[in-house]
Protein backbone atom coordinates (compact mmCIF):
# COMPACT_ATOMS: atom_id res chain seq x y z
CA UNK A 1 0.00 0.00 0.00
CA UNK A 2 2.73 2.54 1.14
CA UNK A 3 4.64 1.48 -1.88
CA UNK A 4 1.75 2.54 -4.86
CA UNK A 5 1.37 5.71 -2.79
CA UNK A 6 5.02 6.65 -2.84
CA UNK A 7 5.02 5.33 -6.65
CA UNK A 8 1.89 7.77 -7.06
CA UNK A 9 3.81 10.42 -5.73
CA UNK A 10 6.92 9.89 -7.77
CA UNK A 11 4.87 10.03 -10.76
CA UNK A 12 3.00 13.42 -9.92
CA UNK A 13 6.29 14.82 -8.96
CA UNK A 14 7.75 13.89 -12.34
CA UNK A 15 4.36 15.33 -13.99
CA UNK A 16 5.35 18.70 -11.67
CA UNK A 17 8.73 18.65 -13.00
CA UNK A 18 7.64 17.75 -16.69
CA UNK A 19 5.48 20.66 -16.51
CA UNK A 20 7.62 23.21 -15.85
CA UNK A 21 10.35 22.53 -17.29
CA UNK A 22 8.18 21.91 -20.88
CA UNK A 23 9.76 24.50 -23.16
CA UNK A 24 7.52 26.89 -24.50
CA UNK A 25 7.76 27.80 -28.26
CA UNK A 26 8.83 31.37 -28.79
CA UNK A 27 7.79 32.96 -31.57
CA UNK A 28 8.78 36.64 -32.31
CA UNK A 29 6.58 39.42 -33.86
CA UNK A 30 7.86 42.84 -34.91
CA UNK A 31 6.08 46.29 -36.75
CA UNK A 32 6.19 44.31 -39.97
CA UNK A 33 4.46 40.85 -39.23
CA UNK A 34 2.27 41.67 -36.14
CA UNK A 35 -0.74 41.66 -37.97
CA UNK A 36 -0.10 38.09 -39.19
CA UNK A 37 -0.24 37.09 -35.67
CA UNK A 38 -3.50 35.34 -34.89
CA UNK A 39 -3.88 37.07 -31.84
CA UNK A 40 -3.15 40.29 -33.24
CA UNK A 41 -6.04 42.32 -31.83
CA UNK A 42 -4.28 41.94 -28.48
CA UNK A 43 -1.09 43.87 -29.21
CA UNK A 44 -3.06 46.68 -31.87
CA UNK A 45 -5.31 49.71 -30.59
CA UNK A 46 -7.81 48.69 -34.08
CA UNK A 47 -9.23 52.03 -35.79
CA UNK A 48 -12.80 50.99 -36.51
CA UNK A 49 -16.51 52.27 -36.17
CA UNK A 50 -16.32 50.52 -32.37
CA UNK A 51 -13.11 51.64 -31.39
CA UNK A 52 -13.48 55.37 -32.74
CA UNK A 53 -15.07 58.49 -31.16
CA UNK A 54 -14.30 62.47 -31.30
CA UNK A 55 -12.80 64.08 -28.79
CA UNK A 56 -15.26 66.94 -28.56
CA UNK A 57 -17.45 63.40 -27.92
CA UNK A 58 -15.12 61.67 -25.05
CA UNK A 59 -14.72 65.08 -23.24
CA UNK A 60 -18.72 65.31 -22.26
CA UNK A 61 -18.22 61.50 -20.46
CA UNK A 62 -18.57 61.69 -16.82
CA UNK A 63 -18.93 58.36 -15.12
CA UNK A 64 -16.43 55.93 -16.86
CA UNK A 65 -13.77 54.42 -15.36
CA UNK A 66 -10.63 52.29 -16.02
CA UNK A 67 -9.97 53.03 -19.63
CA UNK A 68 -8.18 55.38 -22.09
CA UNK A 69 -7.79 56.83 -25.18
CA UNK A 70 -5.16 57.74 -27.86
CA UNK A 71 -6.74 60.96 -29.94
CA UNK A 72 -5.13 62.46 -33.44
CA UNK A 73 -6.93 65.03 -35.08
CA UNK A 74 -9.96 65.07 -32.59
CA UNK A 75 -10.31 61.15 -33.51
CA UNK A 76 -9.99 58.65 -30.43
CA UNK A 77 -9.21 55.29 -30.50
CA UNK A 78 -10.32 53.79 -27.47
CA UNK A 79 -8.01 51.45 -25.33
CA UNK A 80 -10.53 49.48 -23.08
CA UNK A 81 -7.81 50.29 -20.35
CA UNK A 82 -5.73 52.87 -18.71
CA UNK A 83 -2.45 51.91 -18.73
CA UNK A 84 -1.90 51.42 -22.44
CA UNK A 85 -1.06 47.57 -22.52
CA UNK A 86 -0.71 47.32 -26.12
CA UNK A 87 1.69 48.49 -28.32
CA UNK A 88 0.70 49.48 -31.68
CA UNK A 89 -1.96 51.21 -32.43
CA UNK A 90 -3.87 52.11 -36.37
CA UNK A 91 -4.47 55.44 -37.79
CA UNK A 92 -5.24 56.99 -40.58
CA UNK A 93 -2.33 58.59 -42.42
CA UNK A 94 -1.96 61.77 -44.23
CA UNK A 95 -3.87 60.09 -47.47
CA UNK A 96 -6.82 58.78 -44.74
CA UNK A 97 -5.31 55.19 -45.25
CA UNK A 98 -5.67 53.32 -42.26
CA UNK A 99 -1.94 52.53 -40.71
CA UNK A 100 -0.27 50.71 -38.02
CA UNK A 101 2.28 52.94 -35.87
CA UNK A 102 4.36 51.70 -32.84
CA UNK A 103 2.70 53.22 -29.96
CA UNK A 104 4.92 52.16 -27.27
CA UNK A 105 7.41 55.47 -26.31
CA UNK A 106 10.07 56.32 -24.82
CA UNK A 107 11.68 59.79 -23.37
CA UNK A 108 14.80 60.41 -25.37
CA UNK A 109 16.96 60.01 -21.84
CA UNK A 110 15.64 56.85 -21.54
CA UNK A 111 16.95 55.75 -24.91
CA UNK A 112 20.32 57.58 -24.65
CA UNK A 113 21.08 55.82 -21.62
CA UNK A 114 19.93 52.68 -23.06
CA UNK A 115 17.11 51.98 -20.32
CA UNK A 116 14.24 50.85 -22.76
CA UNK A 117 12.88 47.30 -23.72
CA UNK A 118 13.49 46.21 -27.24
CA UNK A 119 10.44 43.61 -26.70
CA UNK A 120 7.86 42.17 -24.66
CA UNK A 121 7.07 38.95 -23.99
CA UNK A 122 3.55 37.16 -23.20
CA UNK A 123 2.91 33.77 -21.85
CA UNK A 124 -0.97 34.17 -22.23
CA UNK A 125 -1.24 32.01 -24.60
CA UNK A 126 -0.79 27.75 -24.20
CA UNK A 127 2.73 26.54 -24.69
CA UNK A 128 3.72 29.41 -26.67
CA UNK A 129 5.81 32.65 -25.32
CA UNK A 130 4.68 35.51 -27.70
CA UNK A 131 7.48 38.58 -27.85
CA UNK A 132 6.48 42.01 -29.80
CA UNK A 133 9.32 43.89 -30.30
CA UNK A 134 8.80 47.83 -30.61
CA UNK A 135 11.33 48.59 -32.45
CA UNK A 136 11.68 51.17 -35.27
CA UNK A 137 13.19 51.59 -38.54
CA UNK A 138 11.82 55.07 -39.99
CA UNK A 139 9.81 58.07 -38.26
CA UNK A 140 6.95 56.96 -39.87
CA UNK A 141 6.28 53.58 -37.63
CA UNK A 142 6.06 55.75 -34.87
CA UNK A 143 3.09 57.40 -33.96
CA UNK A 144 5.08 60.26 -32.40
CA UNK A 145 6.81 60.16 -35.61
CA UNK A 146 10.43 59.97 -34.42
CA UNK A 147 12.46 57.18 -34.21
CA UNK A 148 16.02 57.67 -33.00
CA UNK A 149 18.29 54.21 -32.35
CA UNK A 150 15.23 51.95 -32.56
CA UNK A 151 13.11 53.02 -30.62
CA UNK A 152 10.07 55.47 -30.78
CA UNK A 153 10.75 58.53 -28.93
CA UNK A 154 8.44 61.71 -27.80
CA UNK A 155 8.31 64.51 -30.07
CA UNK A 156 7.21 67.82 -29.35
CA UNK A 157 6.44 68.60 -32.73
CA UNK A 158 4.55 65.58 -32.99
CA UNK A 159 3.10 64.80 -29.44
CA UNK A 160 0.83 61.68 -28.63
CA UNK A 161 -1.99 62.58 -27.07
CA UNK A 162 -3.95 60.46 -24.33
CA UNK A 163 -7.28 60.80 -22.88
CA UNK A 164 -7.72 59.57 -19.32
CA UNK A 165 -10.84 59.27 -16.99
CA UNK A 166 -9.76 61.15 -13.61
CA UNK A 167 -11.96 60.00 -11.22
CA UNK A 168 -12.77 60.95 -7.45
CA UNK A 169 -14.36 59.65 -4.67
CA UNK A 170 -16.66 61.58 -2.12
CA UNK A 171 -15.97 59.31 1.06
CA UNK A 172 -18.71 61.06 2.94
CA UNK A 173 -21.38 61.12 0.26
CA UNK A 174 -20.61 57.77 -0.79
CA UNK A 175 -20.33 59.25 -4.54
CA UNK A 176 -18.08 58.92 -7.66
CA UNK A 177 -17.52 61.25 -10.34
CA UNK A 178 -15.16 61.30 -13.42
CA UNK A 179 -14.34 63.41 -15.73
CA UNK A 180 -11.93 62.85 -19.17
CA UNK A 181 -8.95 64.78 -19.41
CA UNK A 182 -6.38 64.73 -22.72
CA UNK A 183 -2.58 65.18 -22.53
CA UNK A 184 0.80 63.75 -22.86
CA UNK A 185 1.37 60.26 -22.11
CA UNK A 186 2.70 58.31 -19.25
CA UNK A 187 6.56 58.60 -19.02
CA UNK A 188 6.42 62.00 -21.50
CA UNK A 189 8.08 65.24 -19.50
CA UNK A 190 5.53 67.91 -18.36
CA UNK A 191 5.72 70.91 -16.47
CA UNK A 192 2.60 70.66 -14.02
CA UNK A 193 -0.37 68.56 -13.37
CA UNK A 194 -2.51 70.24 -16.65
CA UNK A 195 -0.22 68.78 -19.22
CA UNK A 196 -0.34 64.97 -18.42
CA UNK A 197 -3.56 63.29 -19.33
CA UNK A 198 -3.13 61.51 -15.46
CA UNK A 199 -3.48 65.28 -14.66
CA UNK A 200 -0.68 63.60 -11.98
CA UNK A 201 3.57 65.61 -13.19
CA UNK A 202 5.86 63.68 -10.91
CA UNK A 203 8.26 65.60 -9.37
CA UNK A 204 11.24 64.22 -11.62
CA UNK A 205 9.15 66.35 -14.20
CA UNK A 206 7.17 62.89 -16.19
CA UNK A 207 3.73 62.35 -16.35
CA UNK A 208 2.28 59.34 -14.00
CA UNK A 209 -0.26 57.08 -15.20
CA UNK A 210 -3.81 57.37 -14.12
CA UNK A 211 -4.56 54.40 -12.26
CA UNK A 212 -7.63 55.65 -9.84
CA UNK A 213 -10.80 54.28 -10.24
CA UNK A 214 -13.26 52.46 -8.45
CA UNK A 215 -12.33 49.57 -6.36
CA UNK A 216 -14.08 46.77 -4.37
CA UNK A 217 -13.89 48.26 -0.57
CA UNK A 218 -15.32 51.81 -2.12
CA UNK A 219 -17.92 52.83 0.07
CA UNK A 220 -17.25 50.05 2.95
CA UNK A 221 -15.77 53.15 5.55
CA UNK A 222 -19.35 55.05 4.89
CA UNK A 223 -21.32 51.67 5.71
CA UNK A 224 -19.02 51.28 8.88
CA UNK A 225 -19.77 54.74 9.99
CA UNK A 226 -23.09 54.69 9.06
CA UNK A 227 -23.95 51.07 10.61
CA UNK A 228 -21.80 52.70 14.11
CA UNK A 229 -23.74 55.70 14.41
CA UNK A 230 -26.83 53.60 13.92
CA UNK A 231 -25.65 51.16 16.64
CA UNK A 232 -25.13 53.80 18.95
CA UNK A 233 -28.79 55.52 18.51
CA UNK A 234 -30.15 52.30 18.97
CA UNK A 235 -28.31 51.67 22.18
CA UNK A 236 -28.89 55.43 23.20
CA UNK A 237 -32.78 54.73 22.58
CA UNK A 238 -32.90 51.84 24.72
CA UNK A 239 -30.94 53.39 27.98
CA UNK A 240 -33.50 56.34 27.17
CA UNK A 241 -36.65 54.40 27.81
CA UNK A 242 -35.63 51.90 30.49
CA UNK A 243 -34.80 55.36 32.33
CA UNK A 244 -38.29 56.51 31.53
CA UNK A 245 -40.23 53.54 32.76
CA UNK A 246 -37.45 53.60 35.91
CA UNK A 247 -38.38 57.23 36.31
CA UNK A 248 -42.37 56.32 35.76
CA UNK A 249 -42.33 53.77 38.35
CA UNK A 250 -40.55 55.73 40.75
CA UNK A 251 -42.98 58.48 40.68
CA UNK A 252 -46.27 56.15 41.12
CA UNK A 253 -44.61 54.60 43.81
CA UNK A 254 -44.20 57.82 45.70
CA UNK A 255 -47.93 59.11 44.87
CA UNK A 256 -48.50 55.56 46.54
CA UNK A 257 -46.87 56.69 49.90
C1 LIG B 1 8.65 38.56 -37.98
O1 LIG B 1 9.79 39.22 -38.47
C2 LIG B 1 10.96 39.07 -37.66
C3 LIG B 1 12.06 39.95 -38.25
O2 LIG B 1 12.16 39.80 -39.62
C4 LIG B 1 11.37 37.59 -37.62
O3 LIG B 1 12.51 37.42 -36.78
C5 LIG B 1 10.21 36.80 -37.06
O4 LIG B 1 10.53 35.43 -37.07
C6 LIG B 1 8.95 37.07 -37.87
N1 LIG B 1 7.86 36.38 -37.21
C7 LIG B 1 7.14 35.46 -37.78
C8 LIG B 1 6.14 34.77 -36.94
O5 LIG B 1 7.27 35.17 -38.97
C1 LIG C 1 -18.26 52.77 -40.50
O1 LIG C 1 -19.07 53.91 -40.56
C2 LIG C 1 -19.10 54.55 -41.84
C3 LIG C 1 -19.88 55.84 -41.76
O2 LIG C 1 -20.55 55.97 -40.55
C4 LIG C 1 -19.68 53.58 -42.85
O3 LIG C 1 -19.68 54.19 -44.14
C5 LIG C 1 -18.84 52.32 -42.88
O4 LIG C 1 -19.41 51.36 -43.75
C6 LIG C 1 -18.73 51.71 -41.49
N1 LIG C 1 -17.80 50.61 -41.53
C7 LIG C 1 -18.06 49.44 -40.94
C8 LIG C 1 -17.01 48.43 -41.09
O5 LIG C 1 -19.08 49.24 -40.31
Amino acid sequence: MINKIIILNIIIIGLLIKKTFQERIEINYNYNNITSFQYYKDFVYLYNNDSIVSKEEILKYTDIYHTGYYCKNNICVHTDDNEYFRHFIEFPDNNEHIKLYIATTFPYEHVKEGNYFNKYCSTRYKDIRCCVSVQCEYDSQCLSNKCMNNHCIFNDNNPIEHCDSIYSYNQFLDRRTSYIHCGKPYLDSCENNDECSSKKCAENKVCLMQLDGPSDSEGLIMKVYVGSAMFVIIIITIICLVVKCRYEEFKKKQVRY
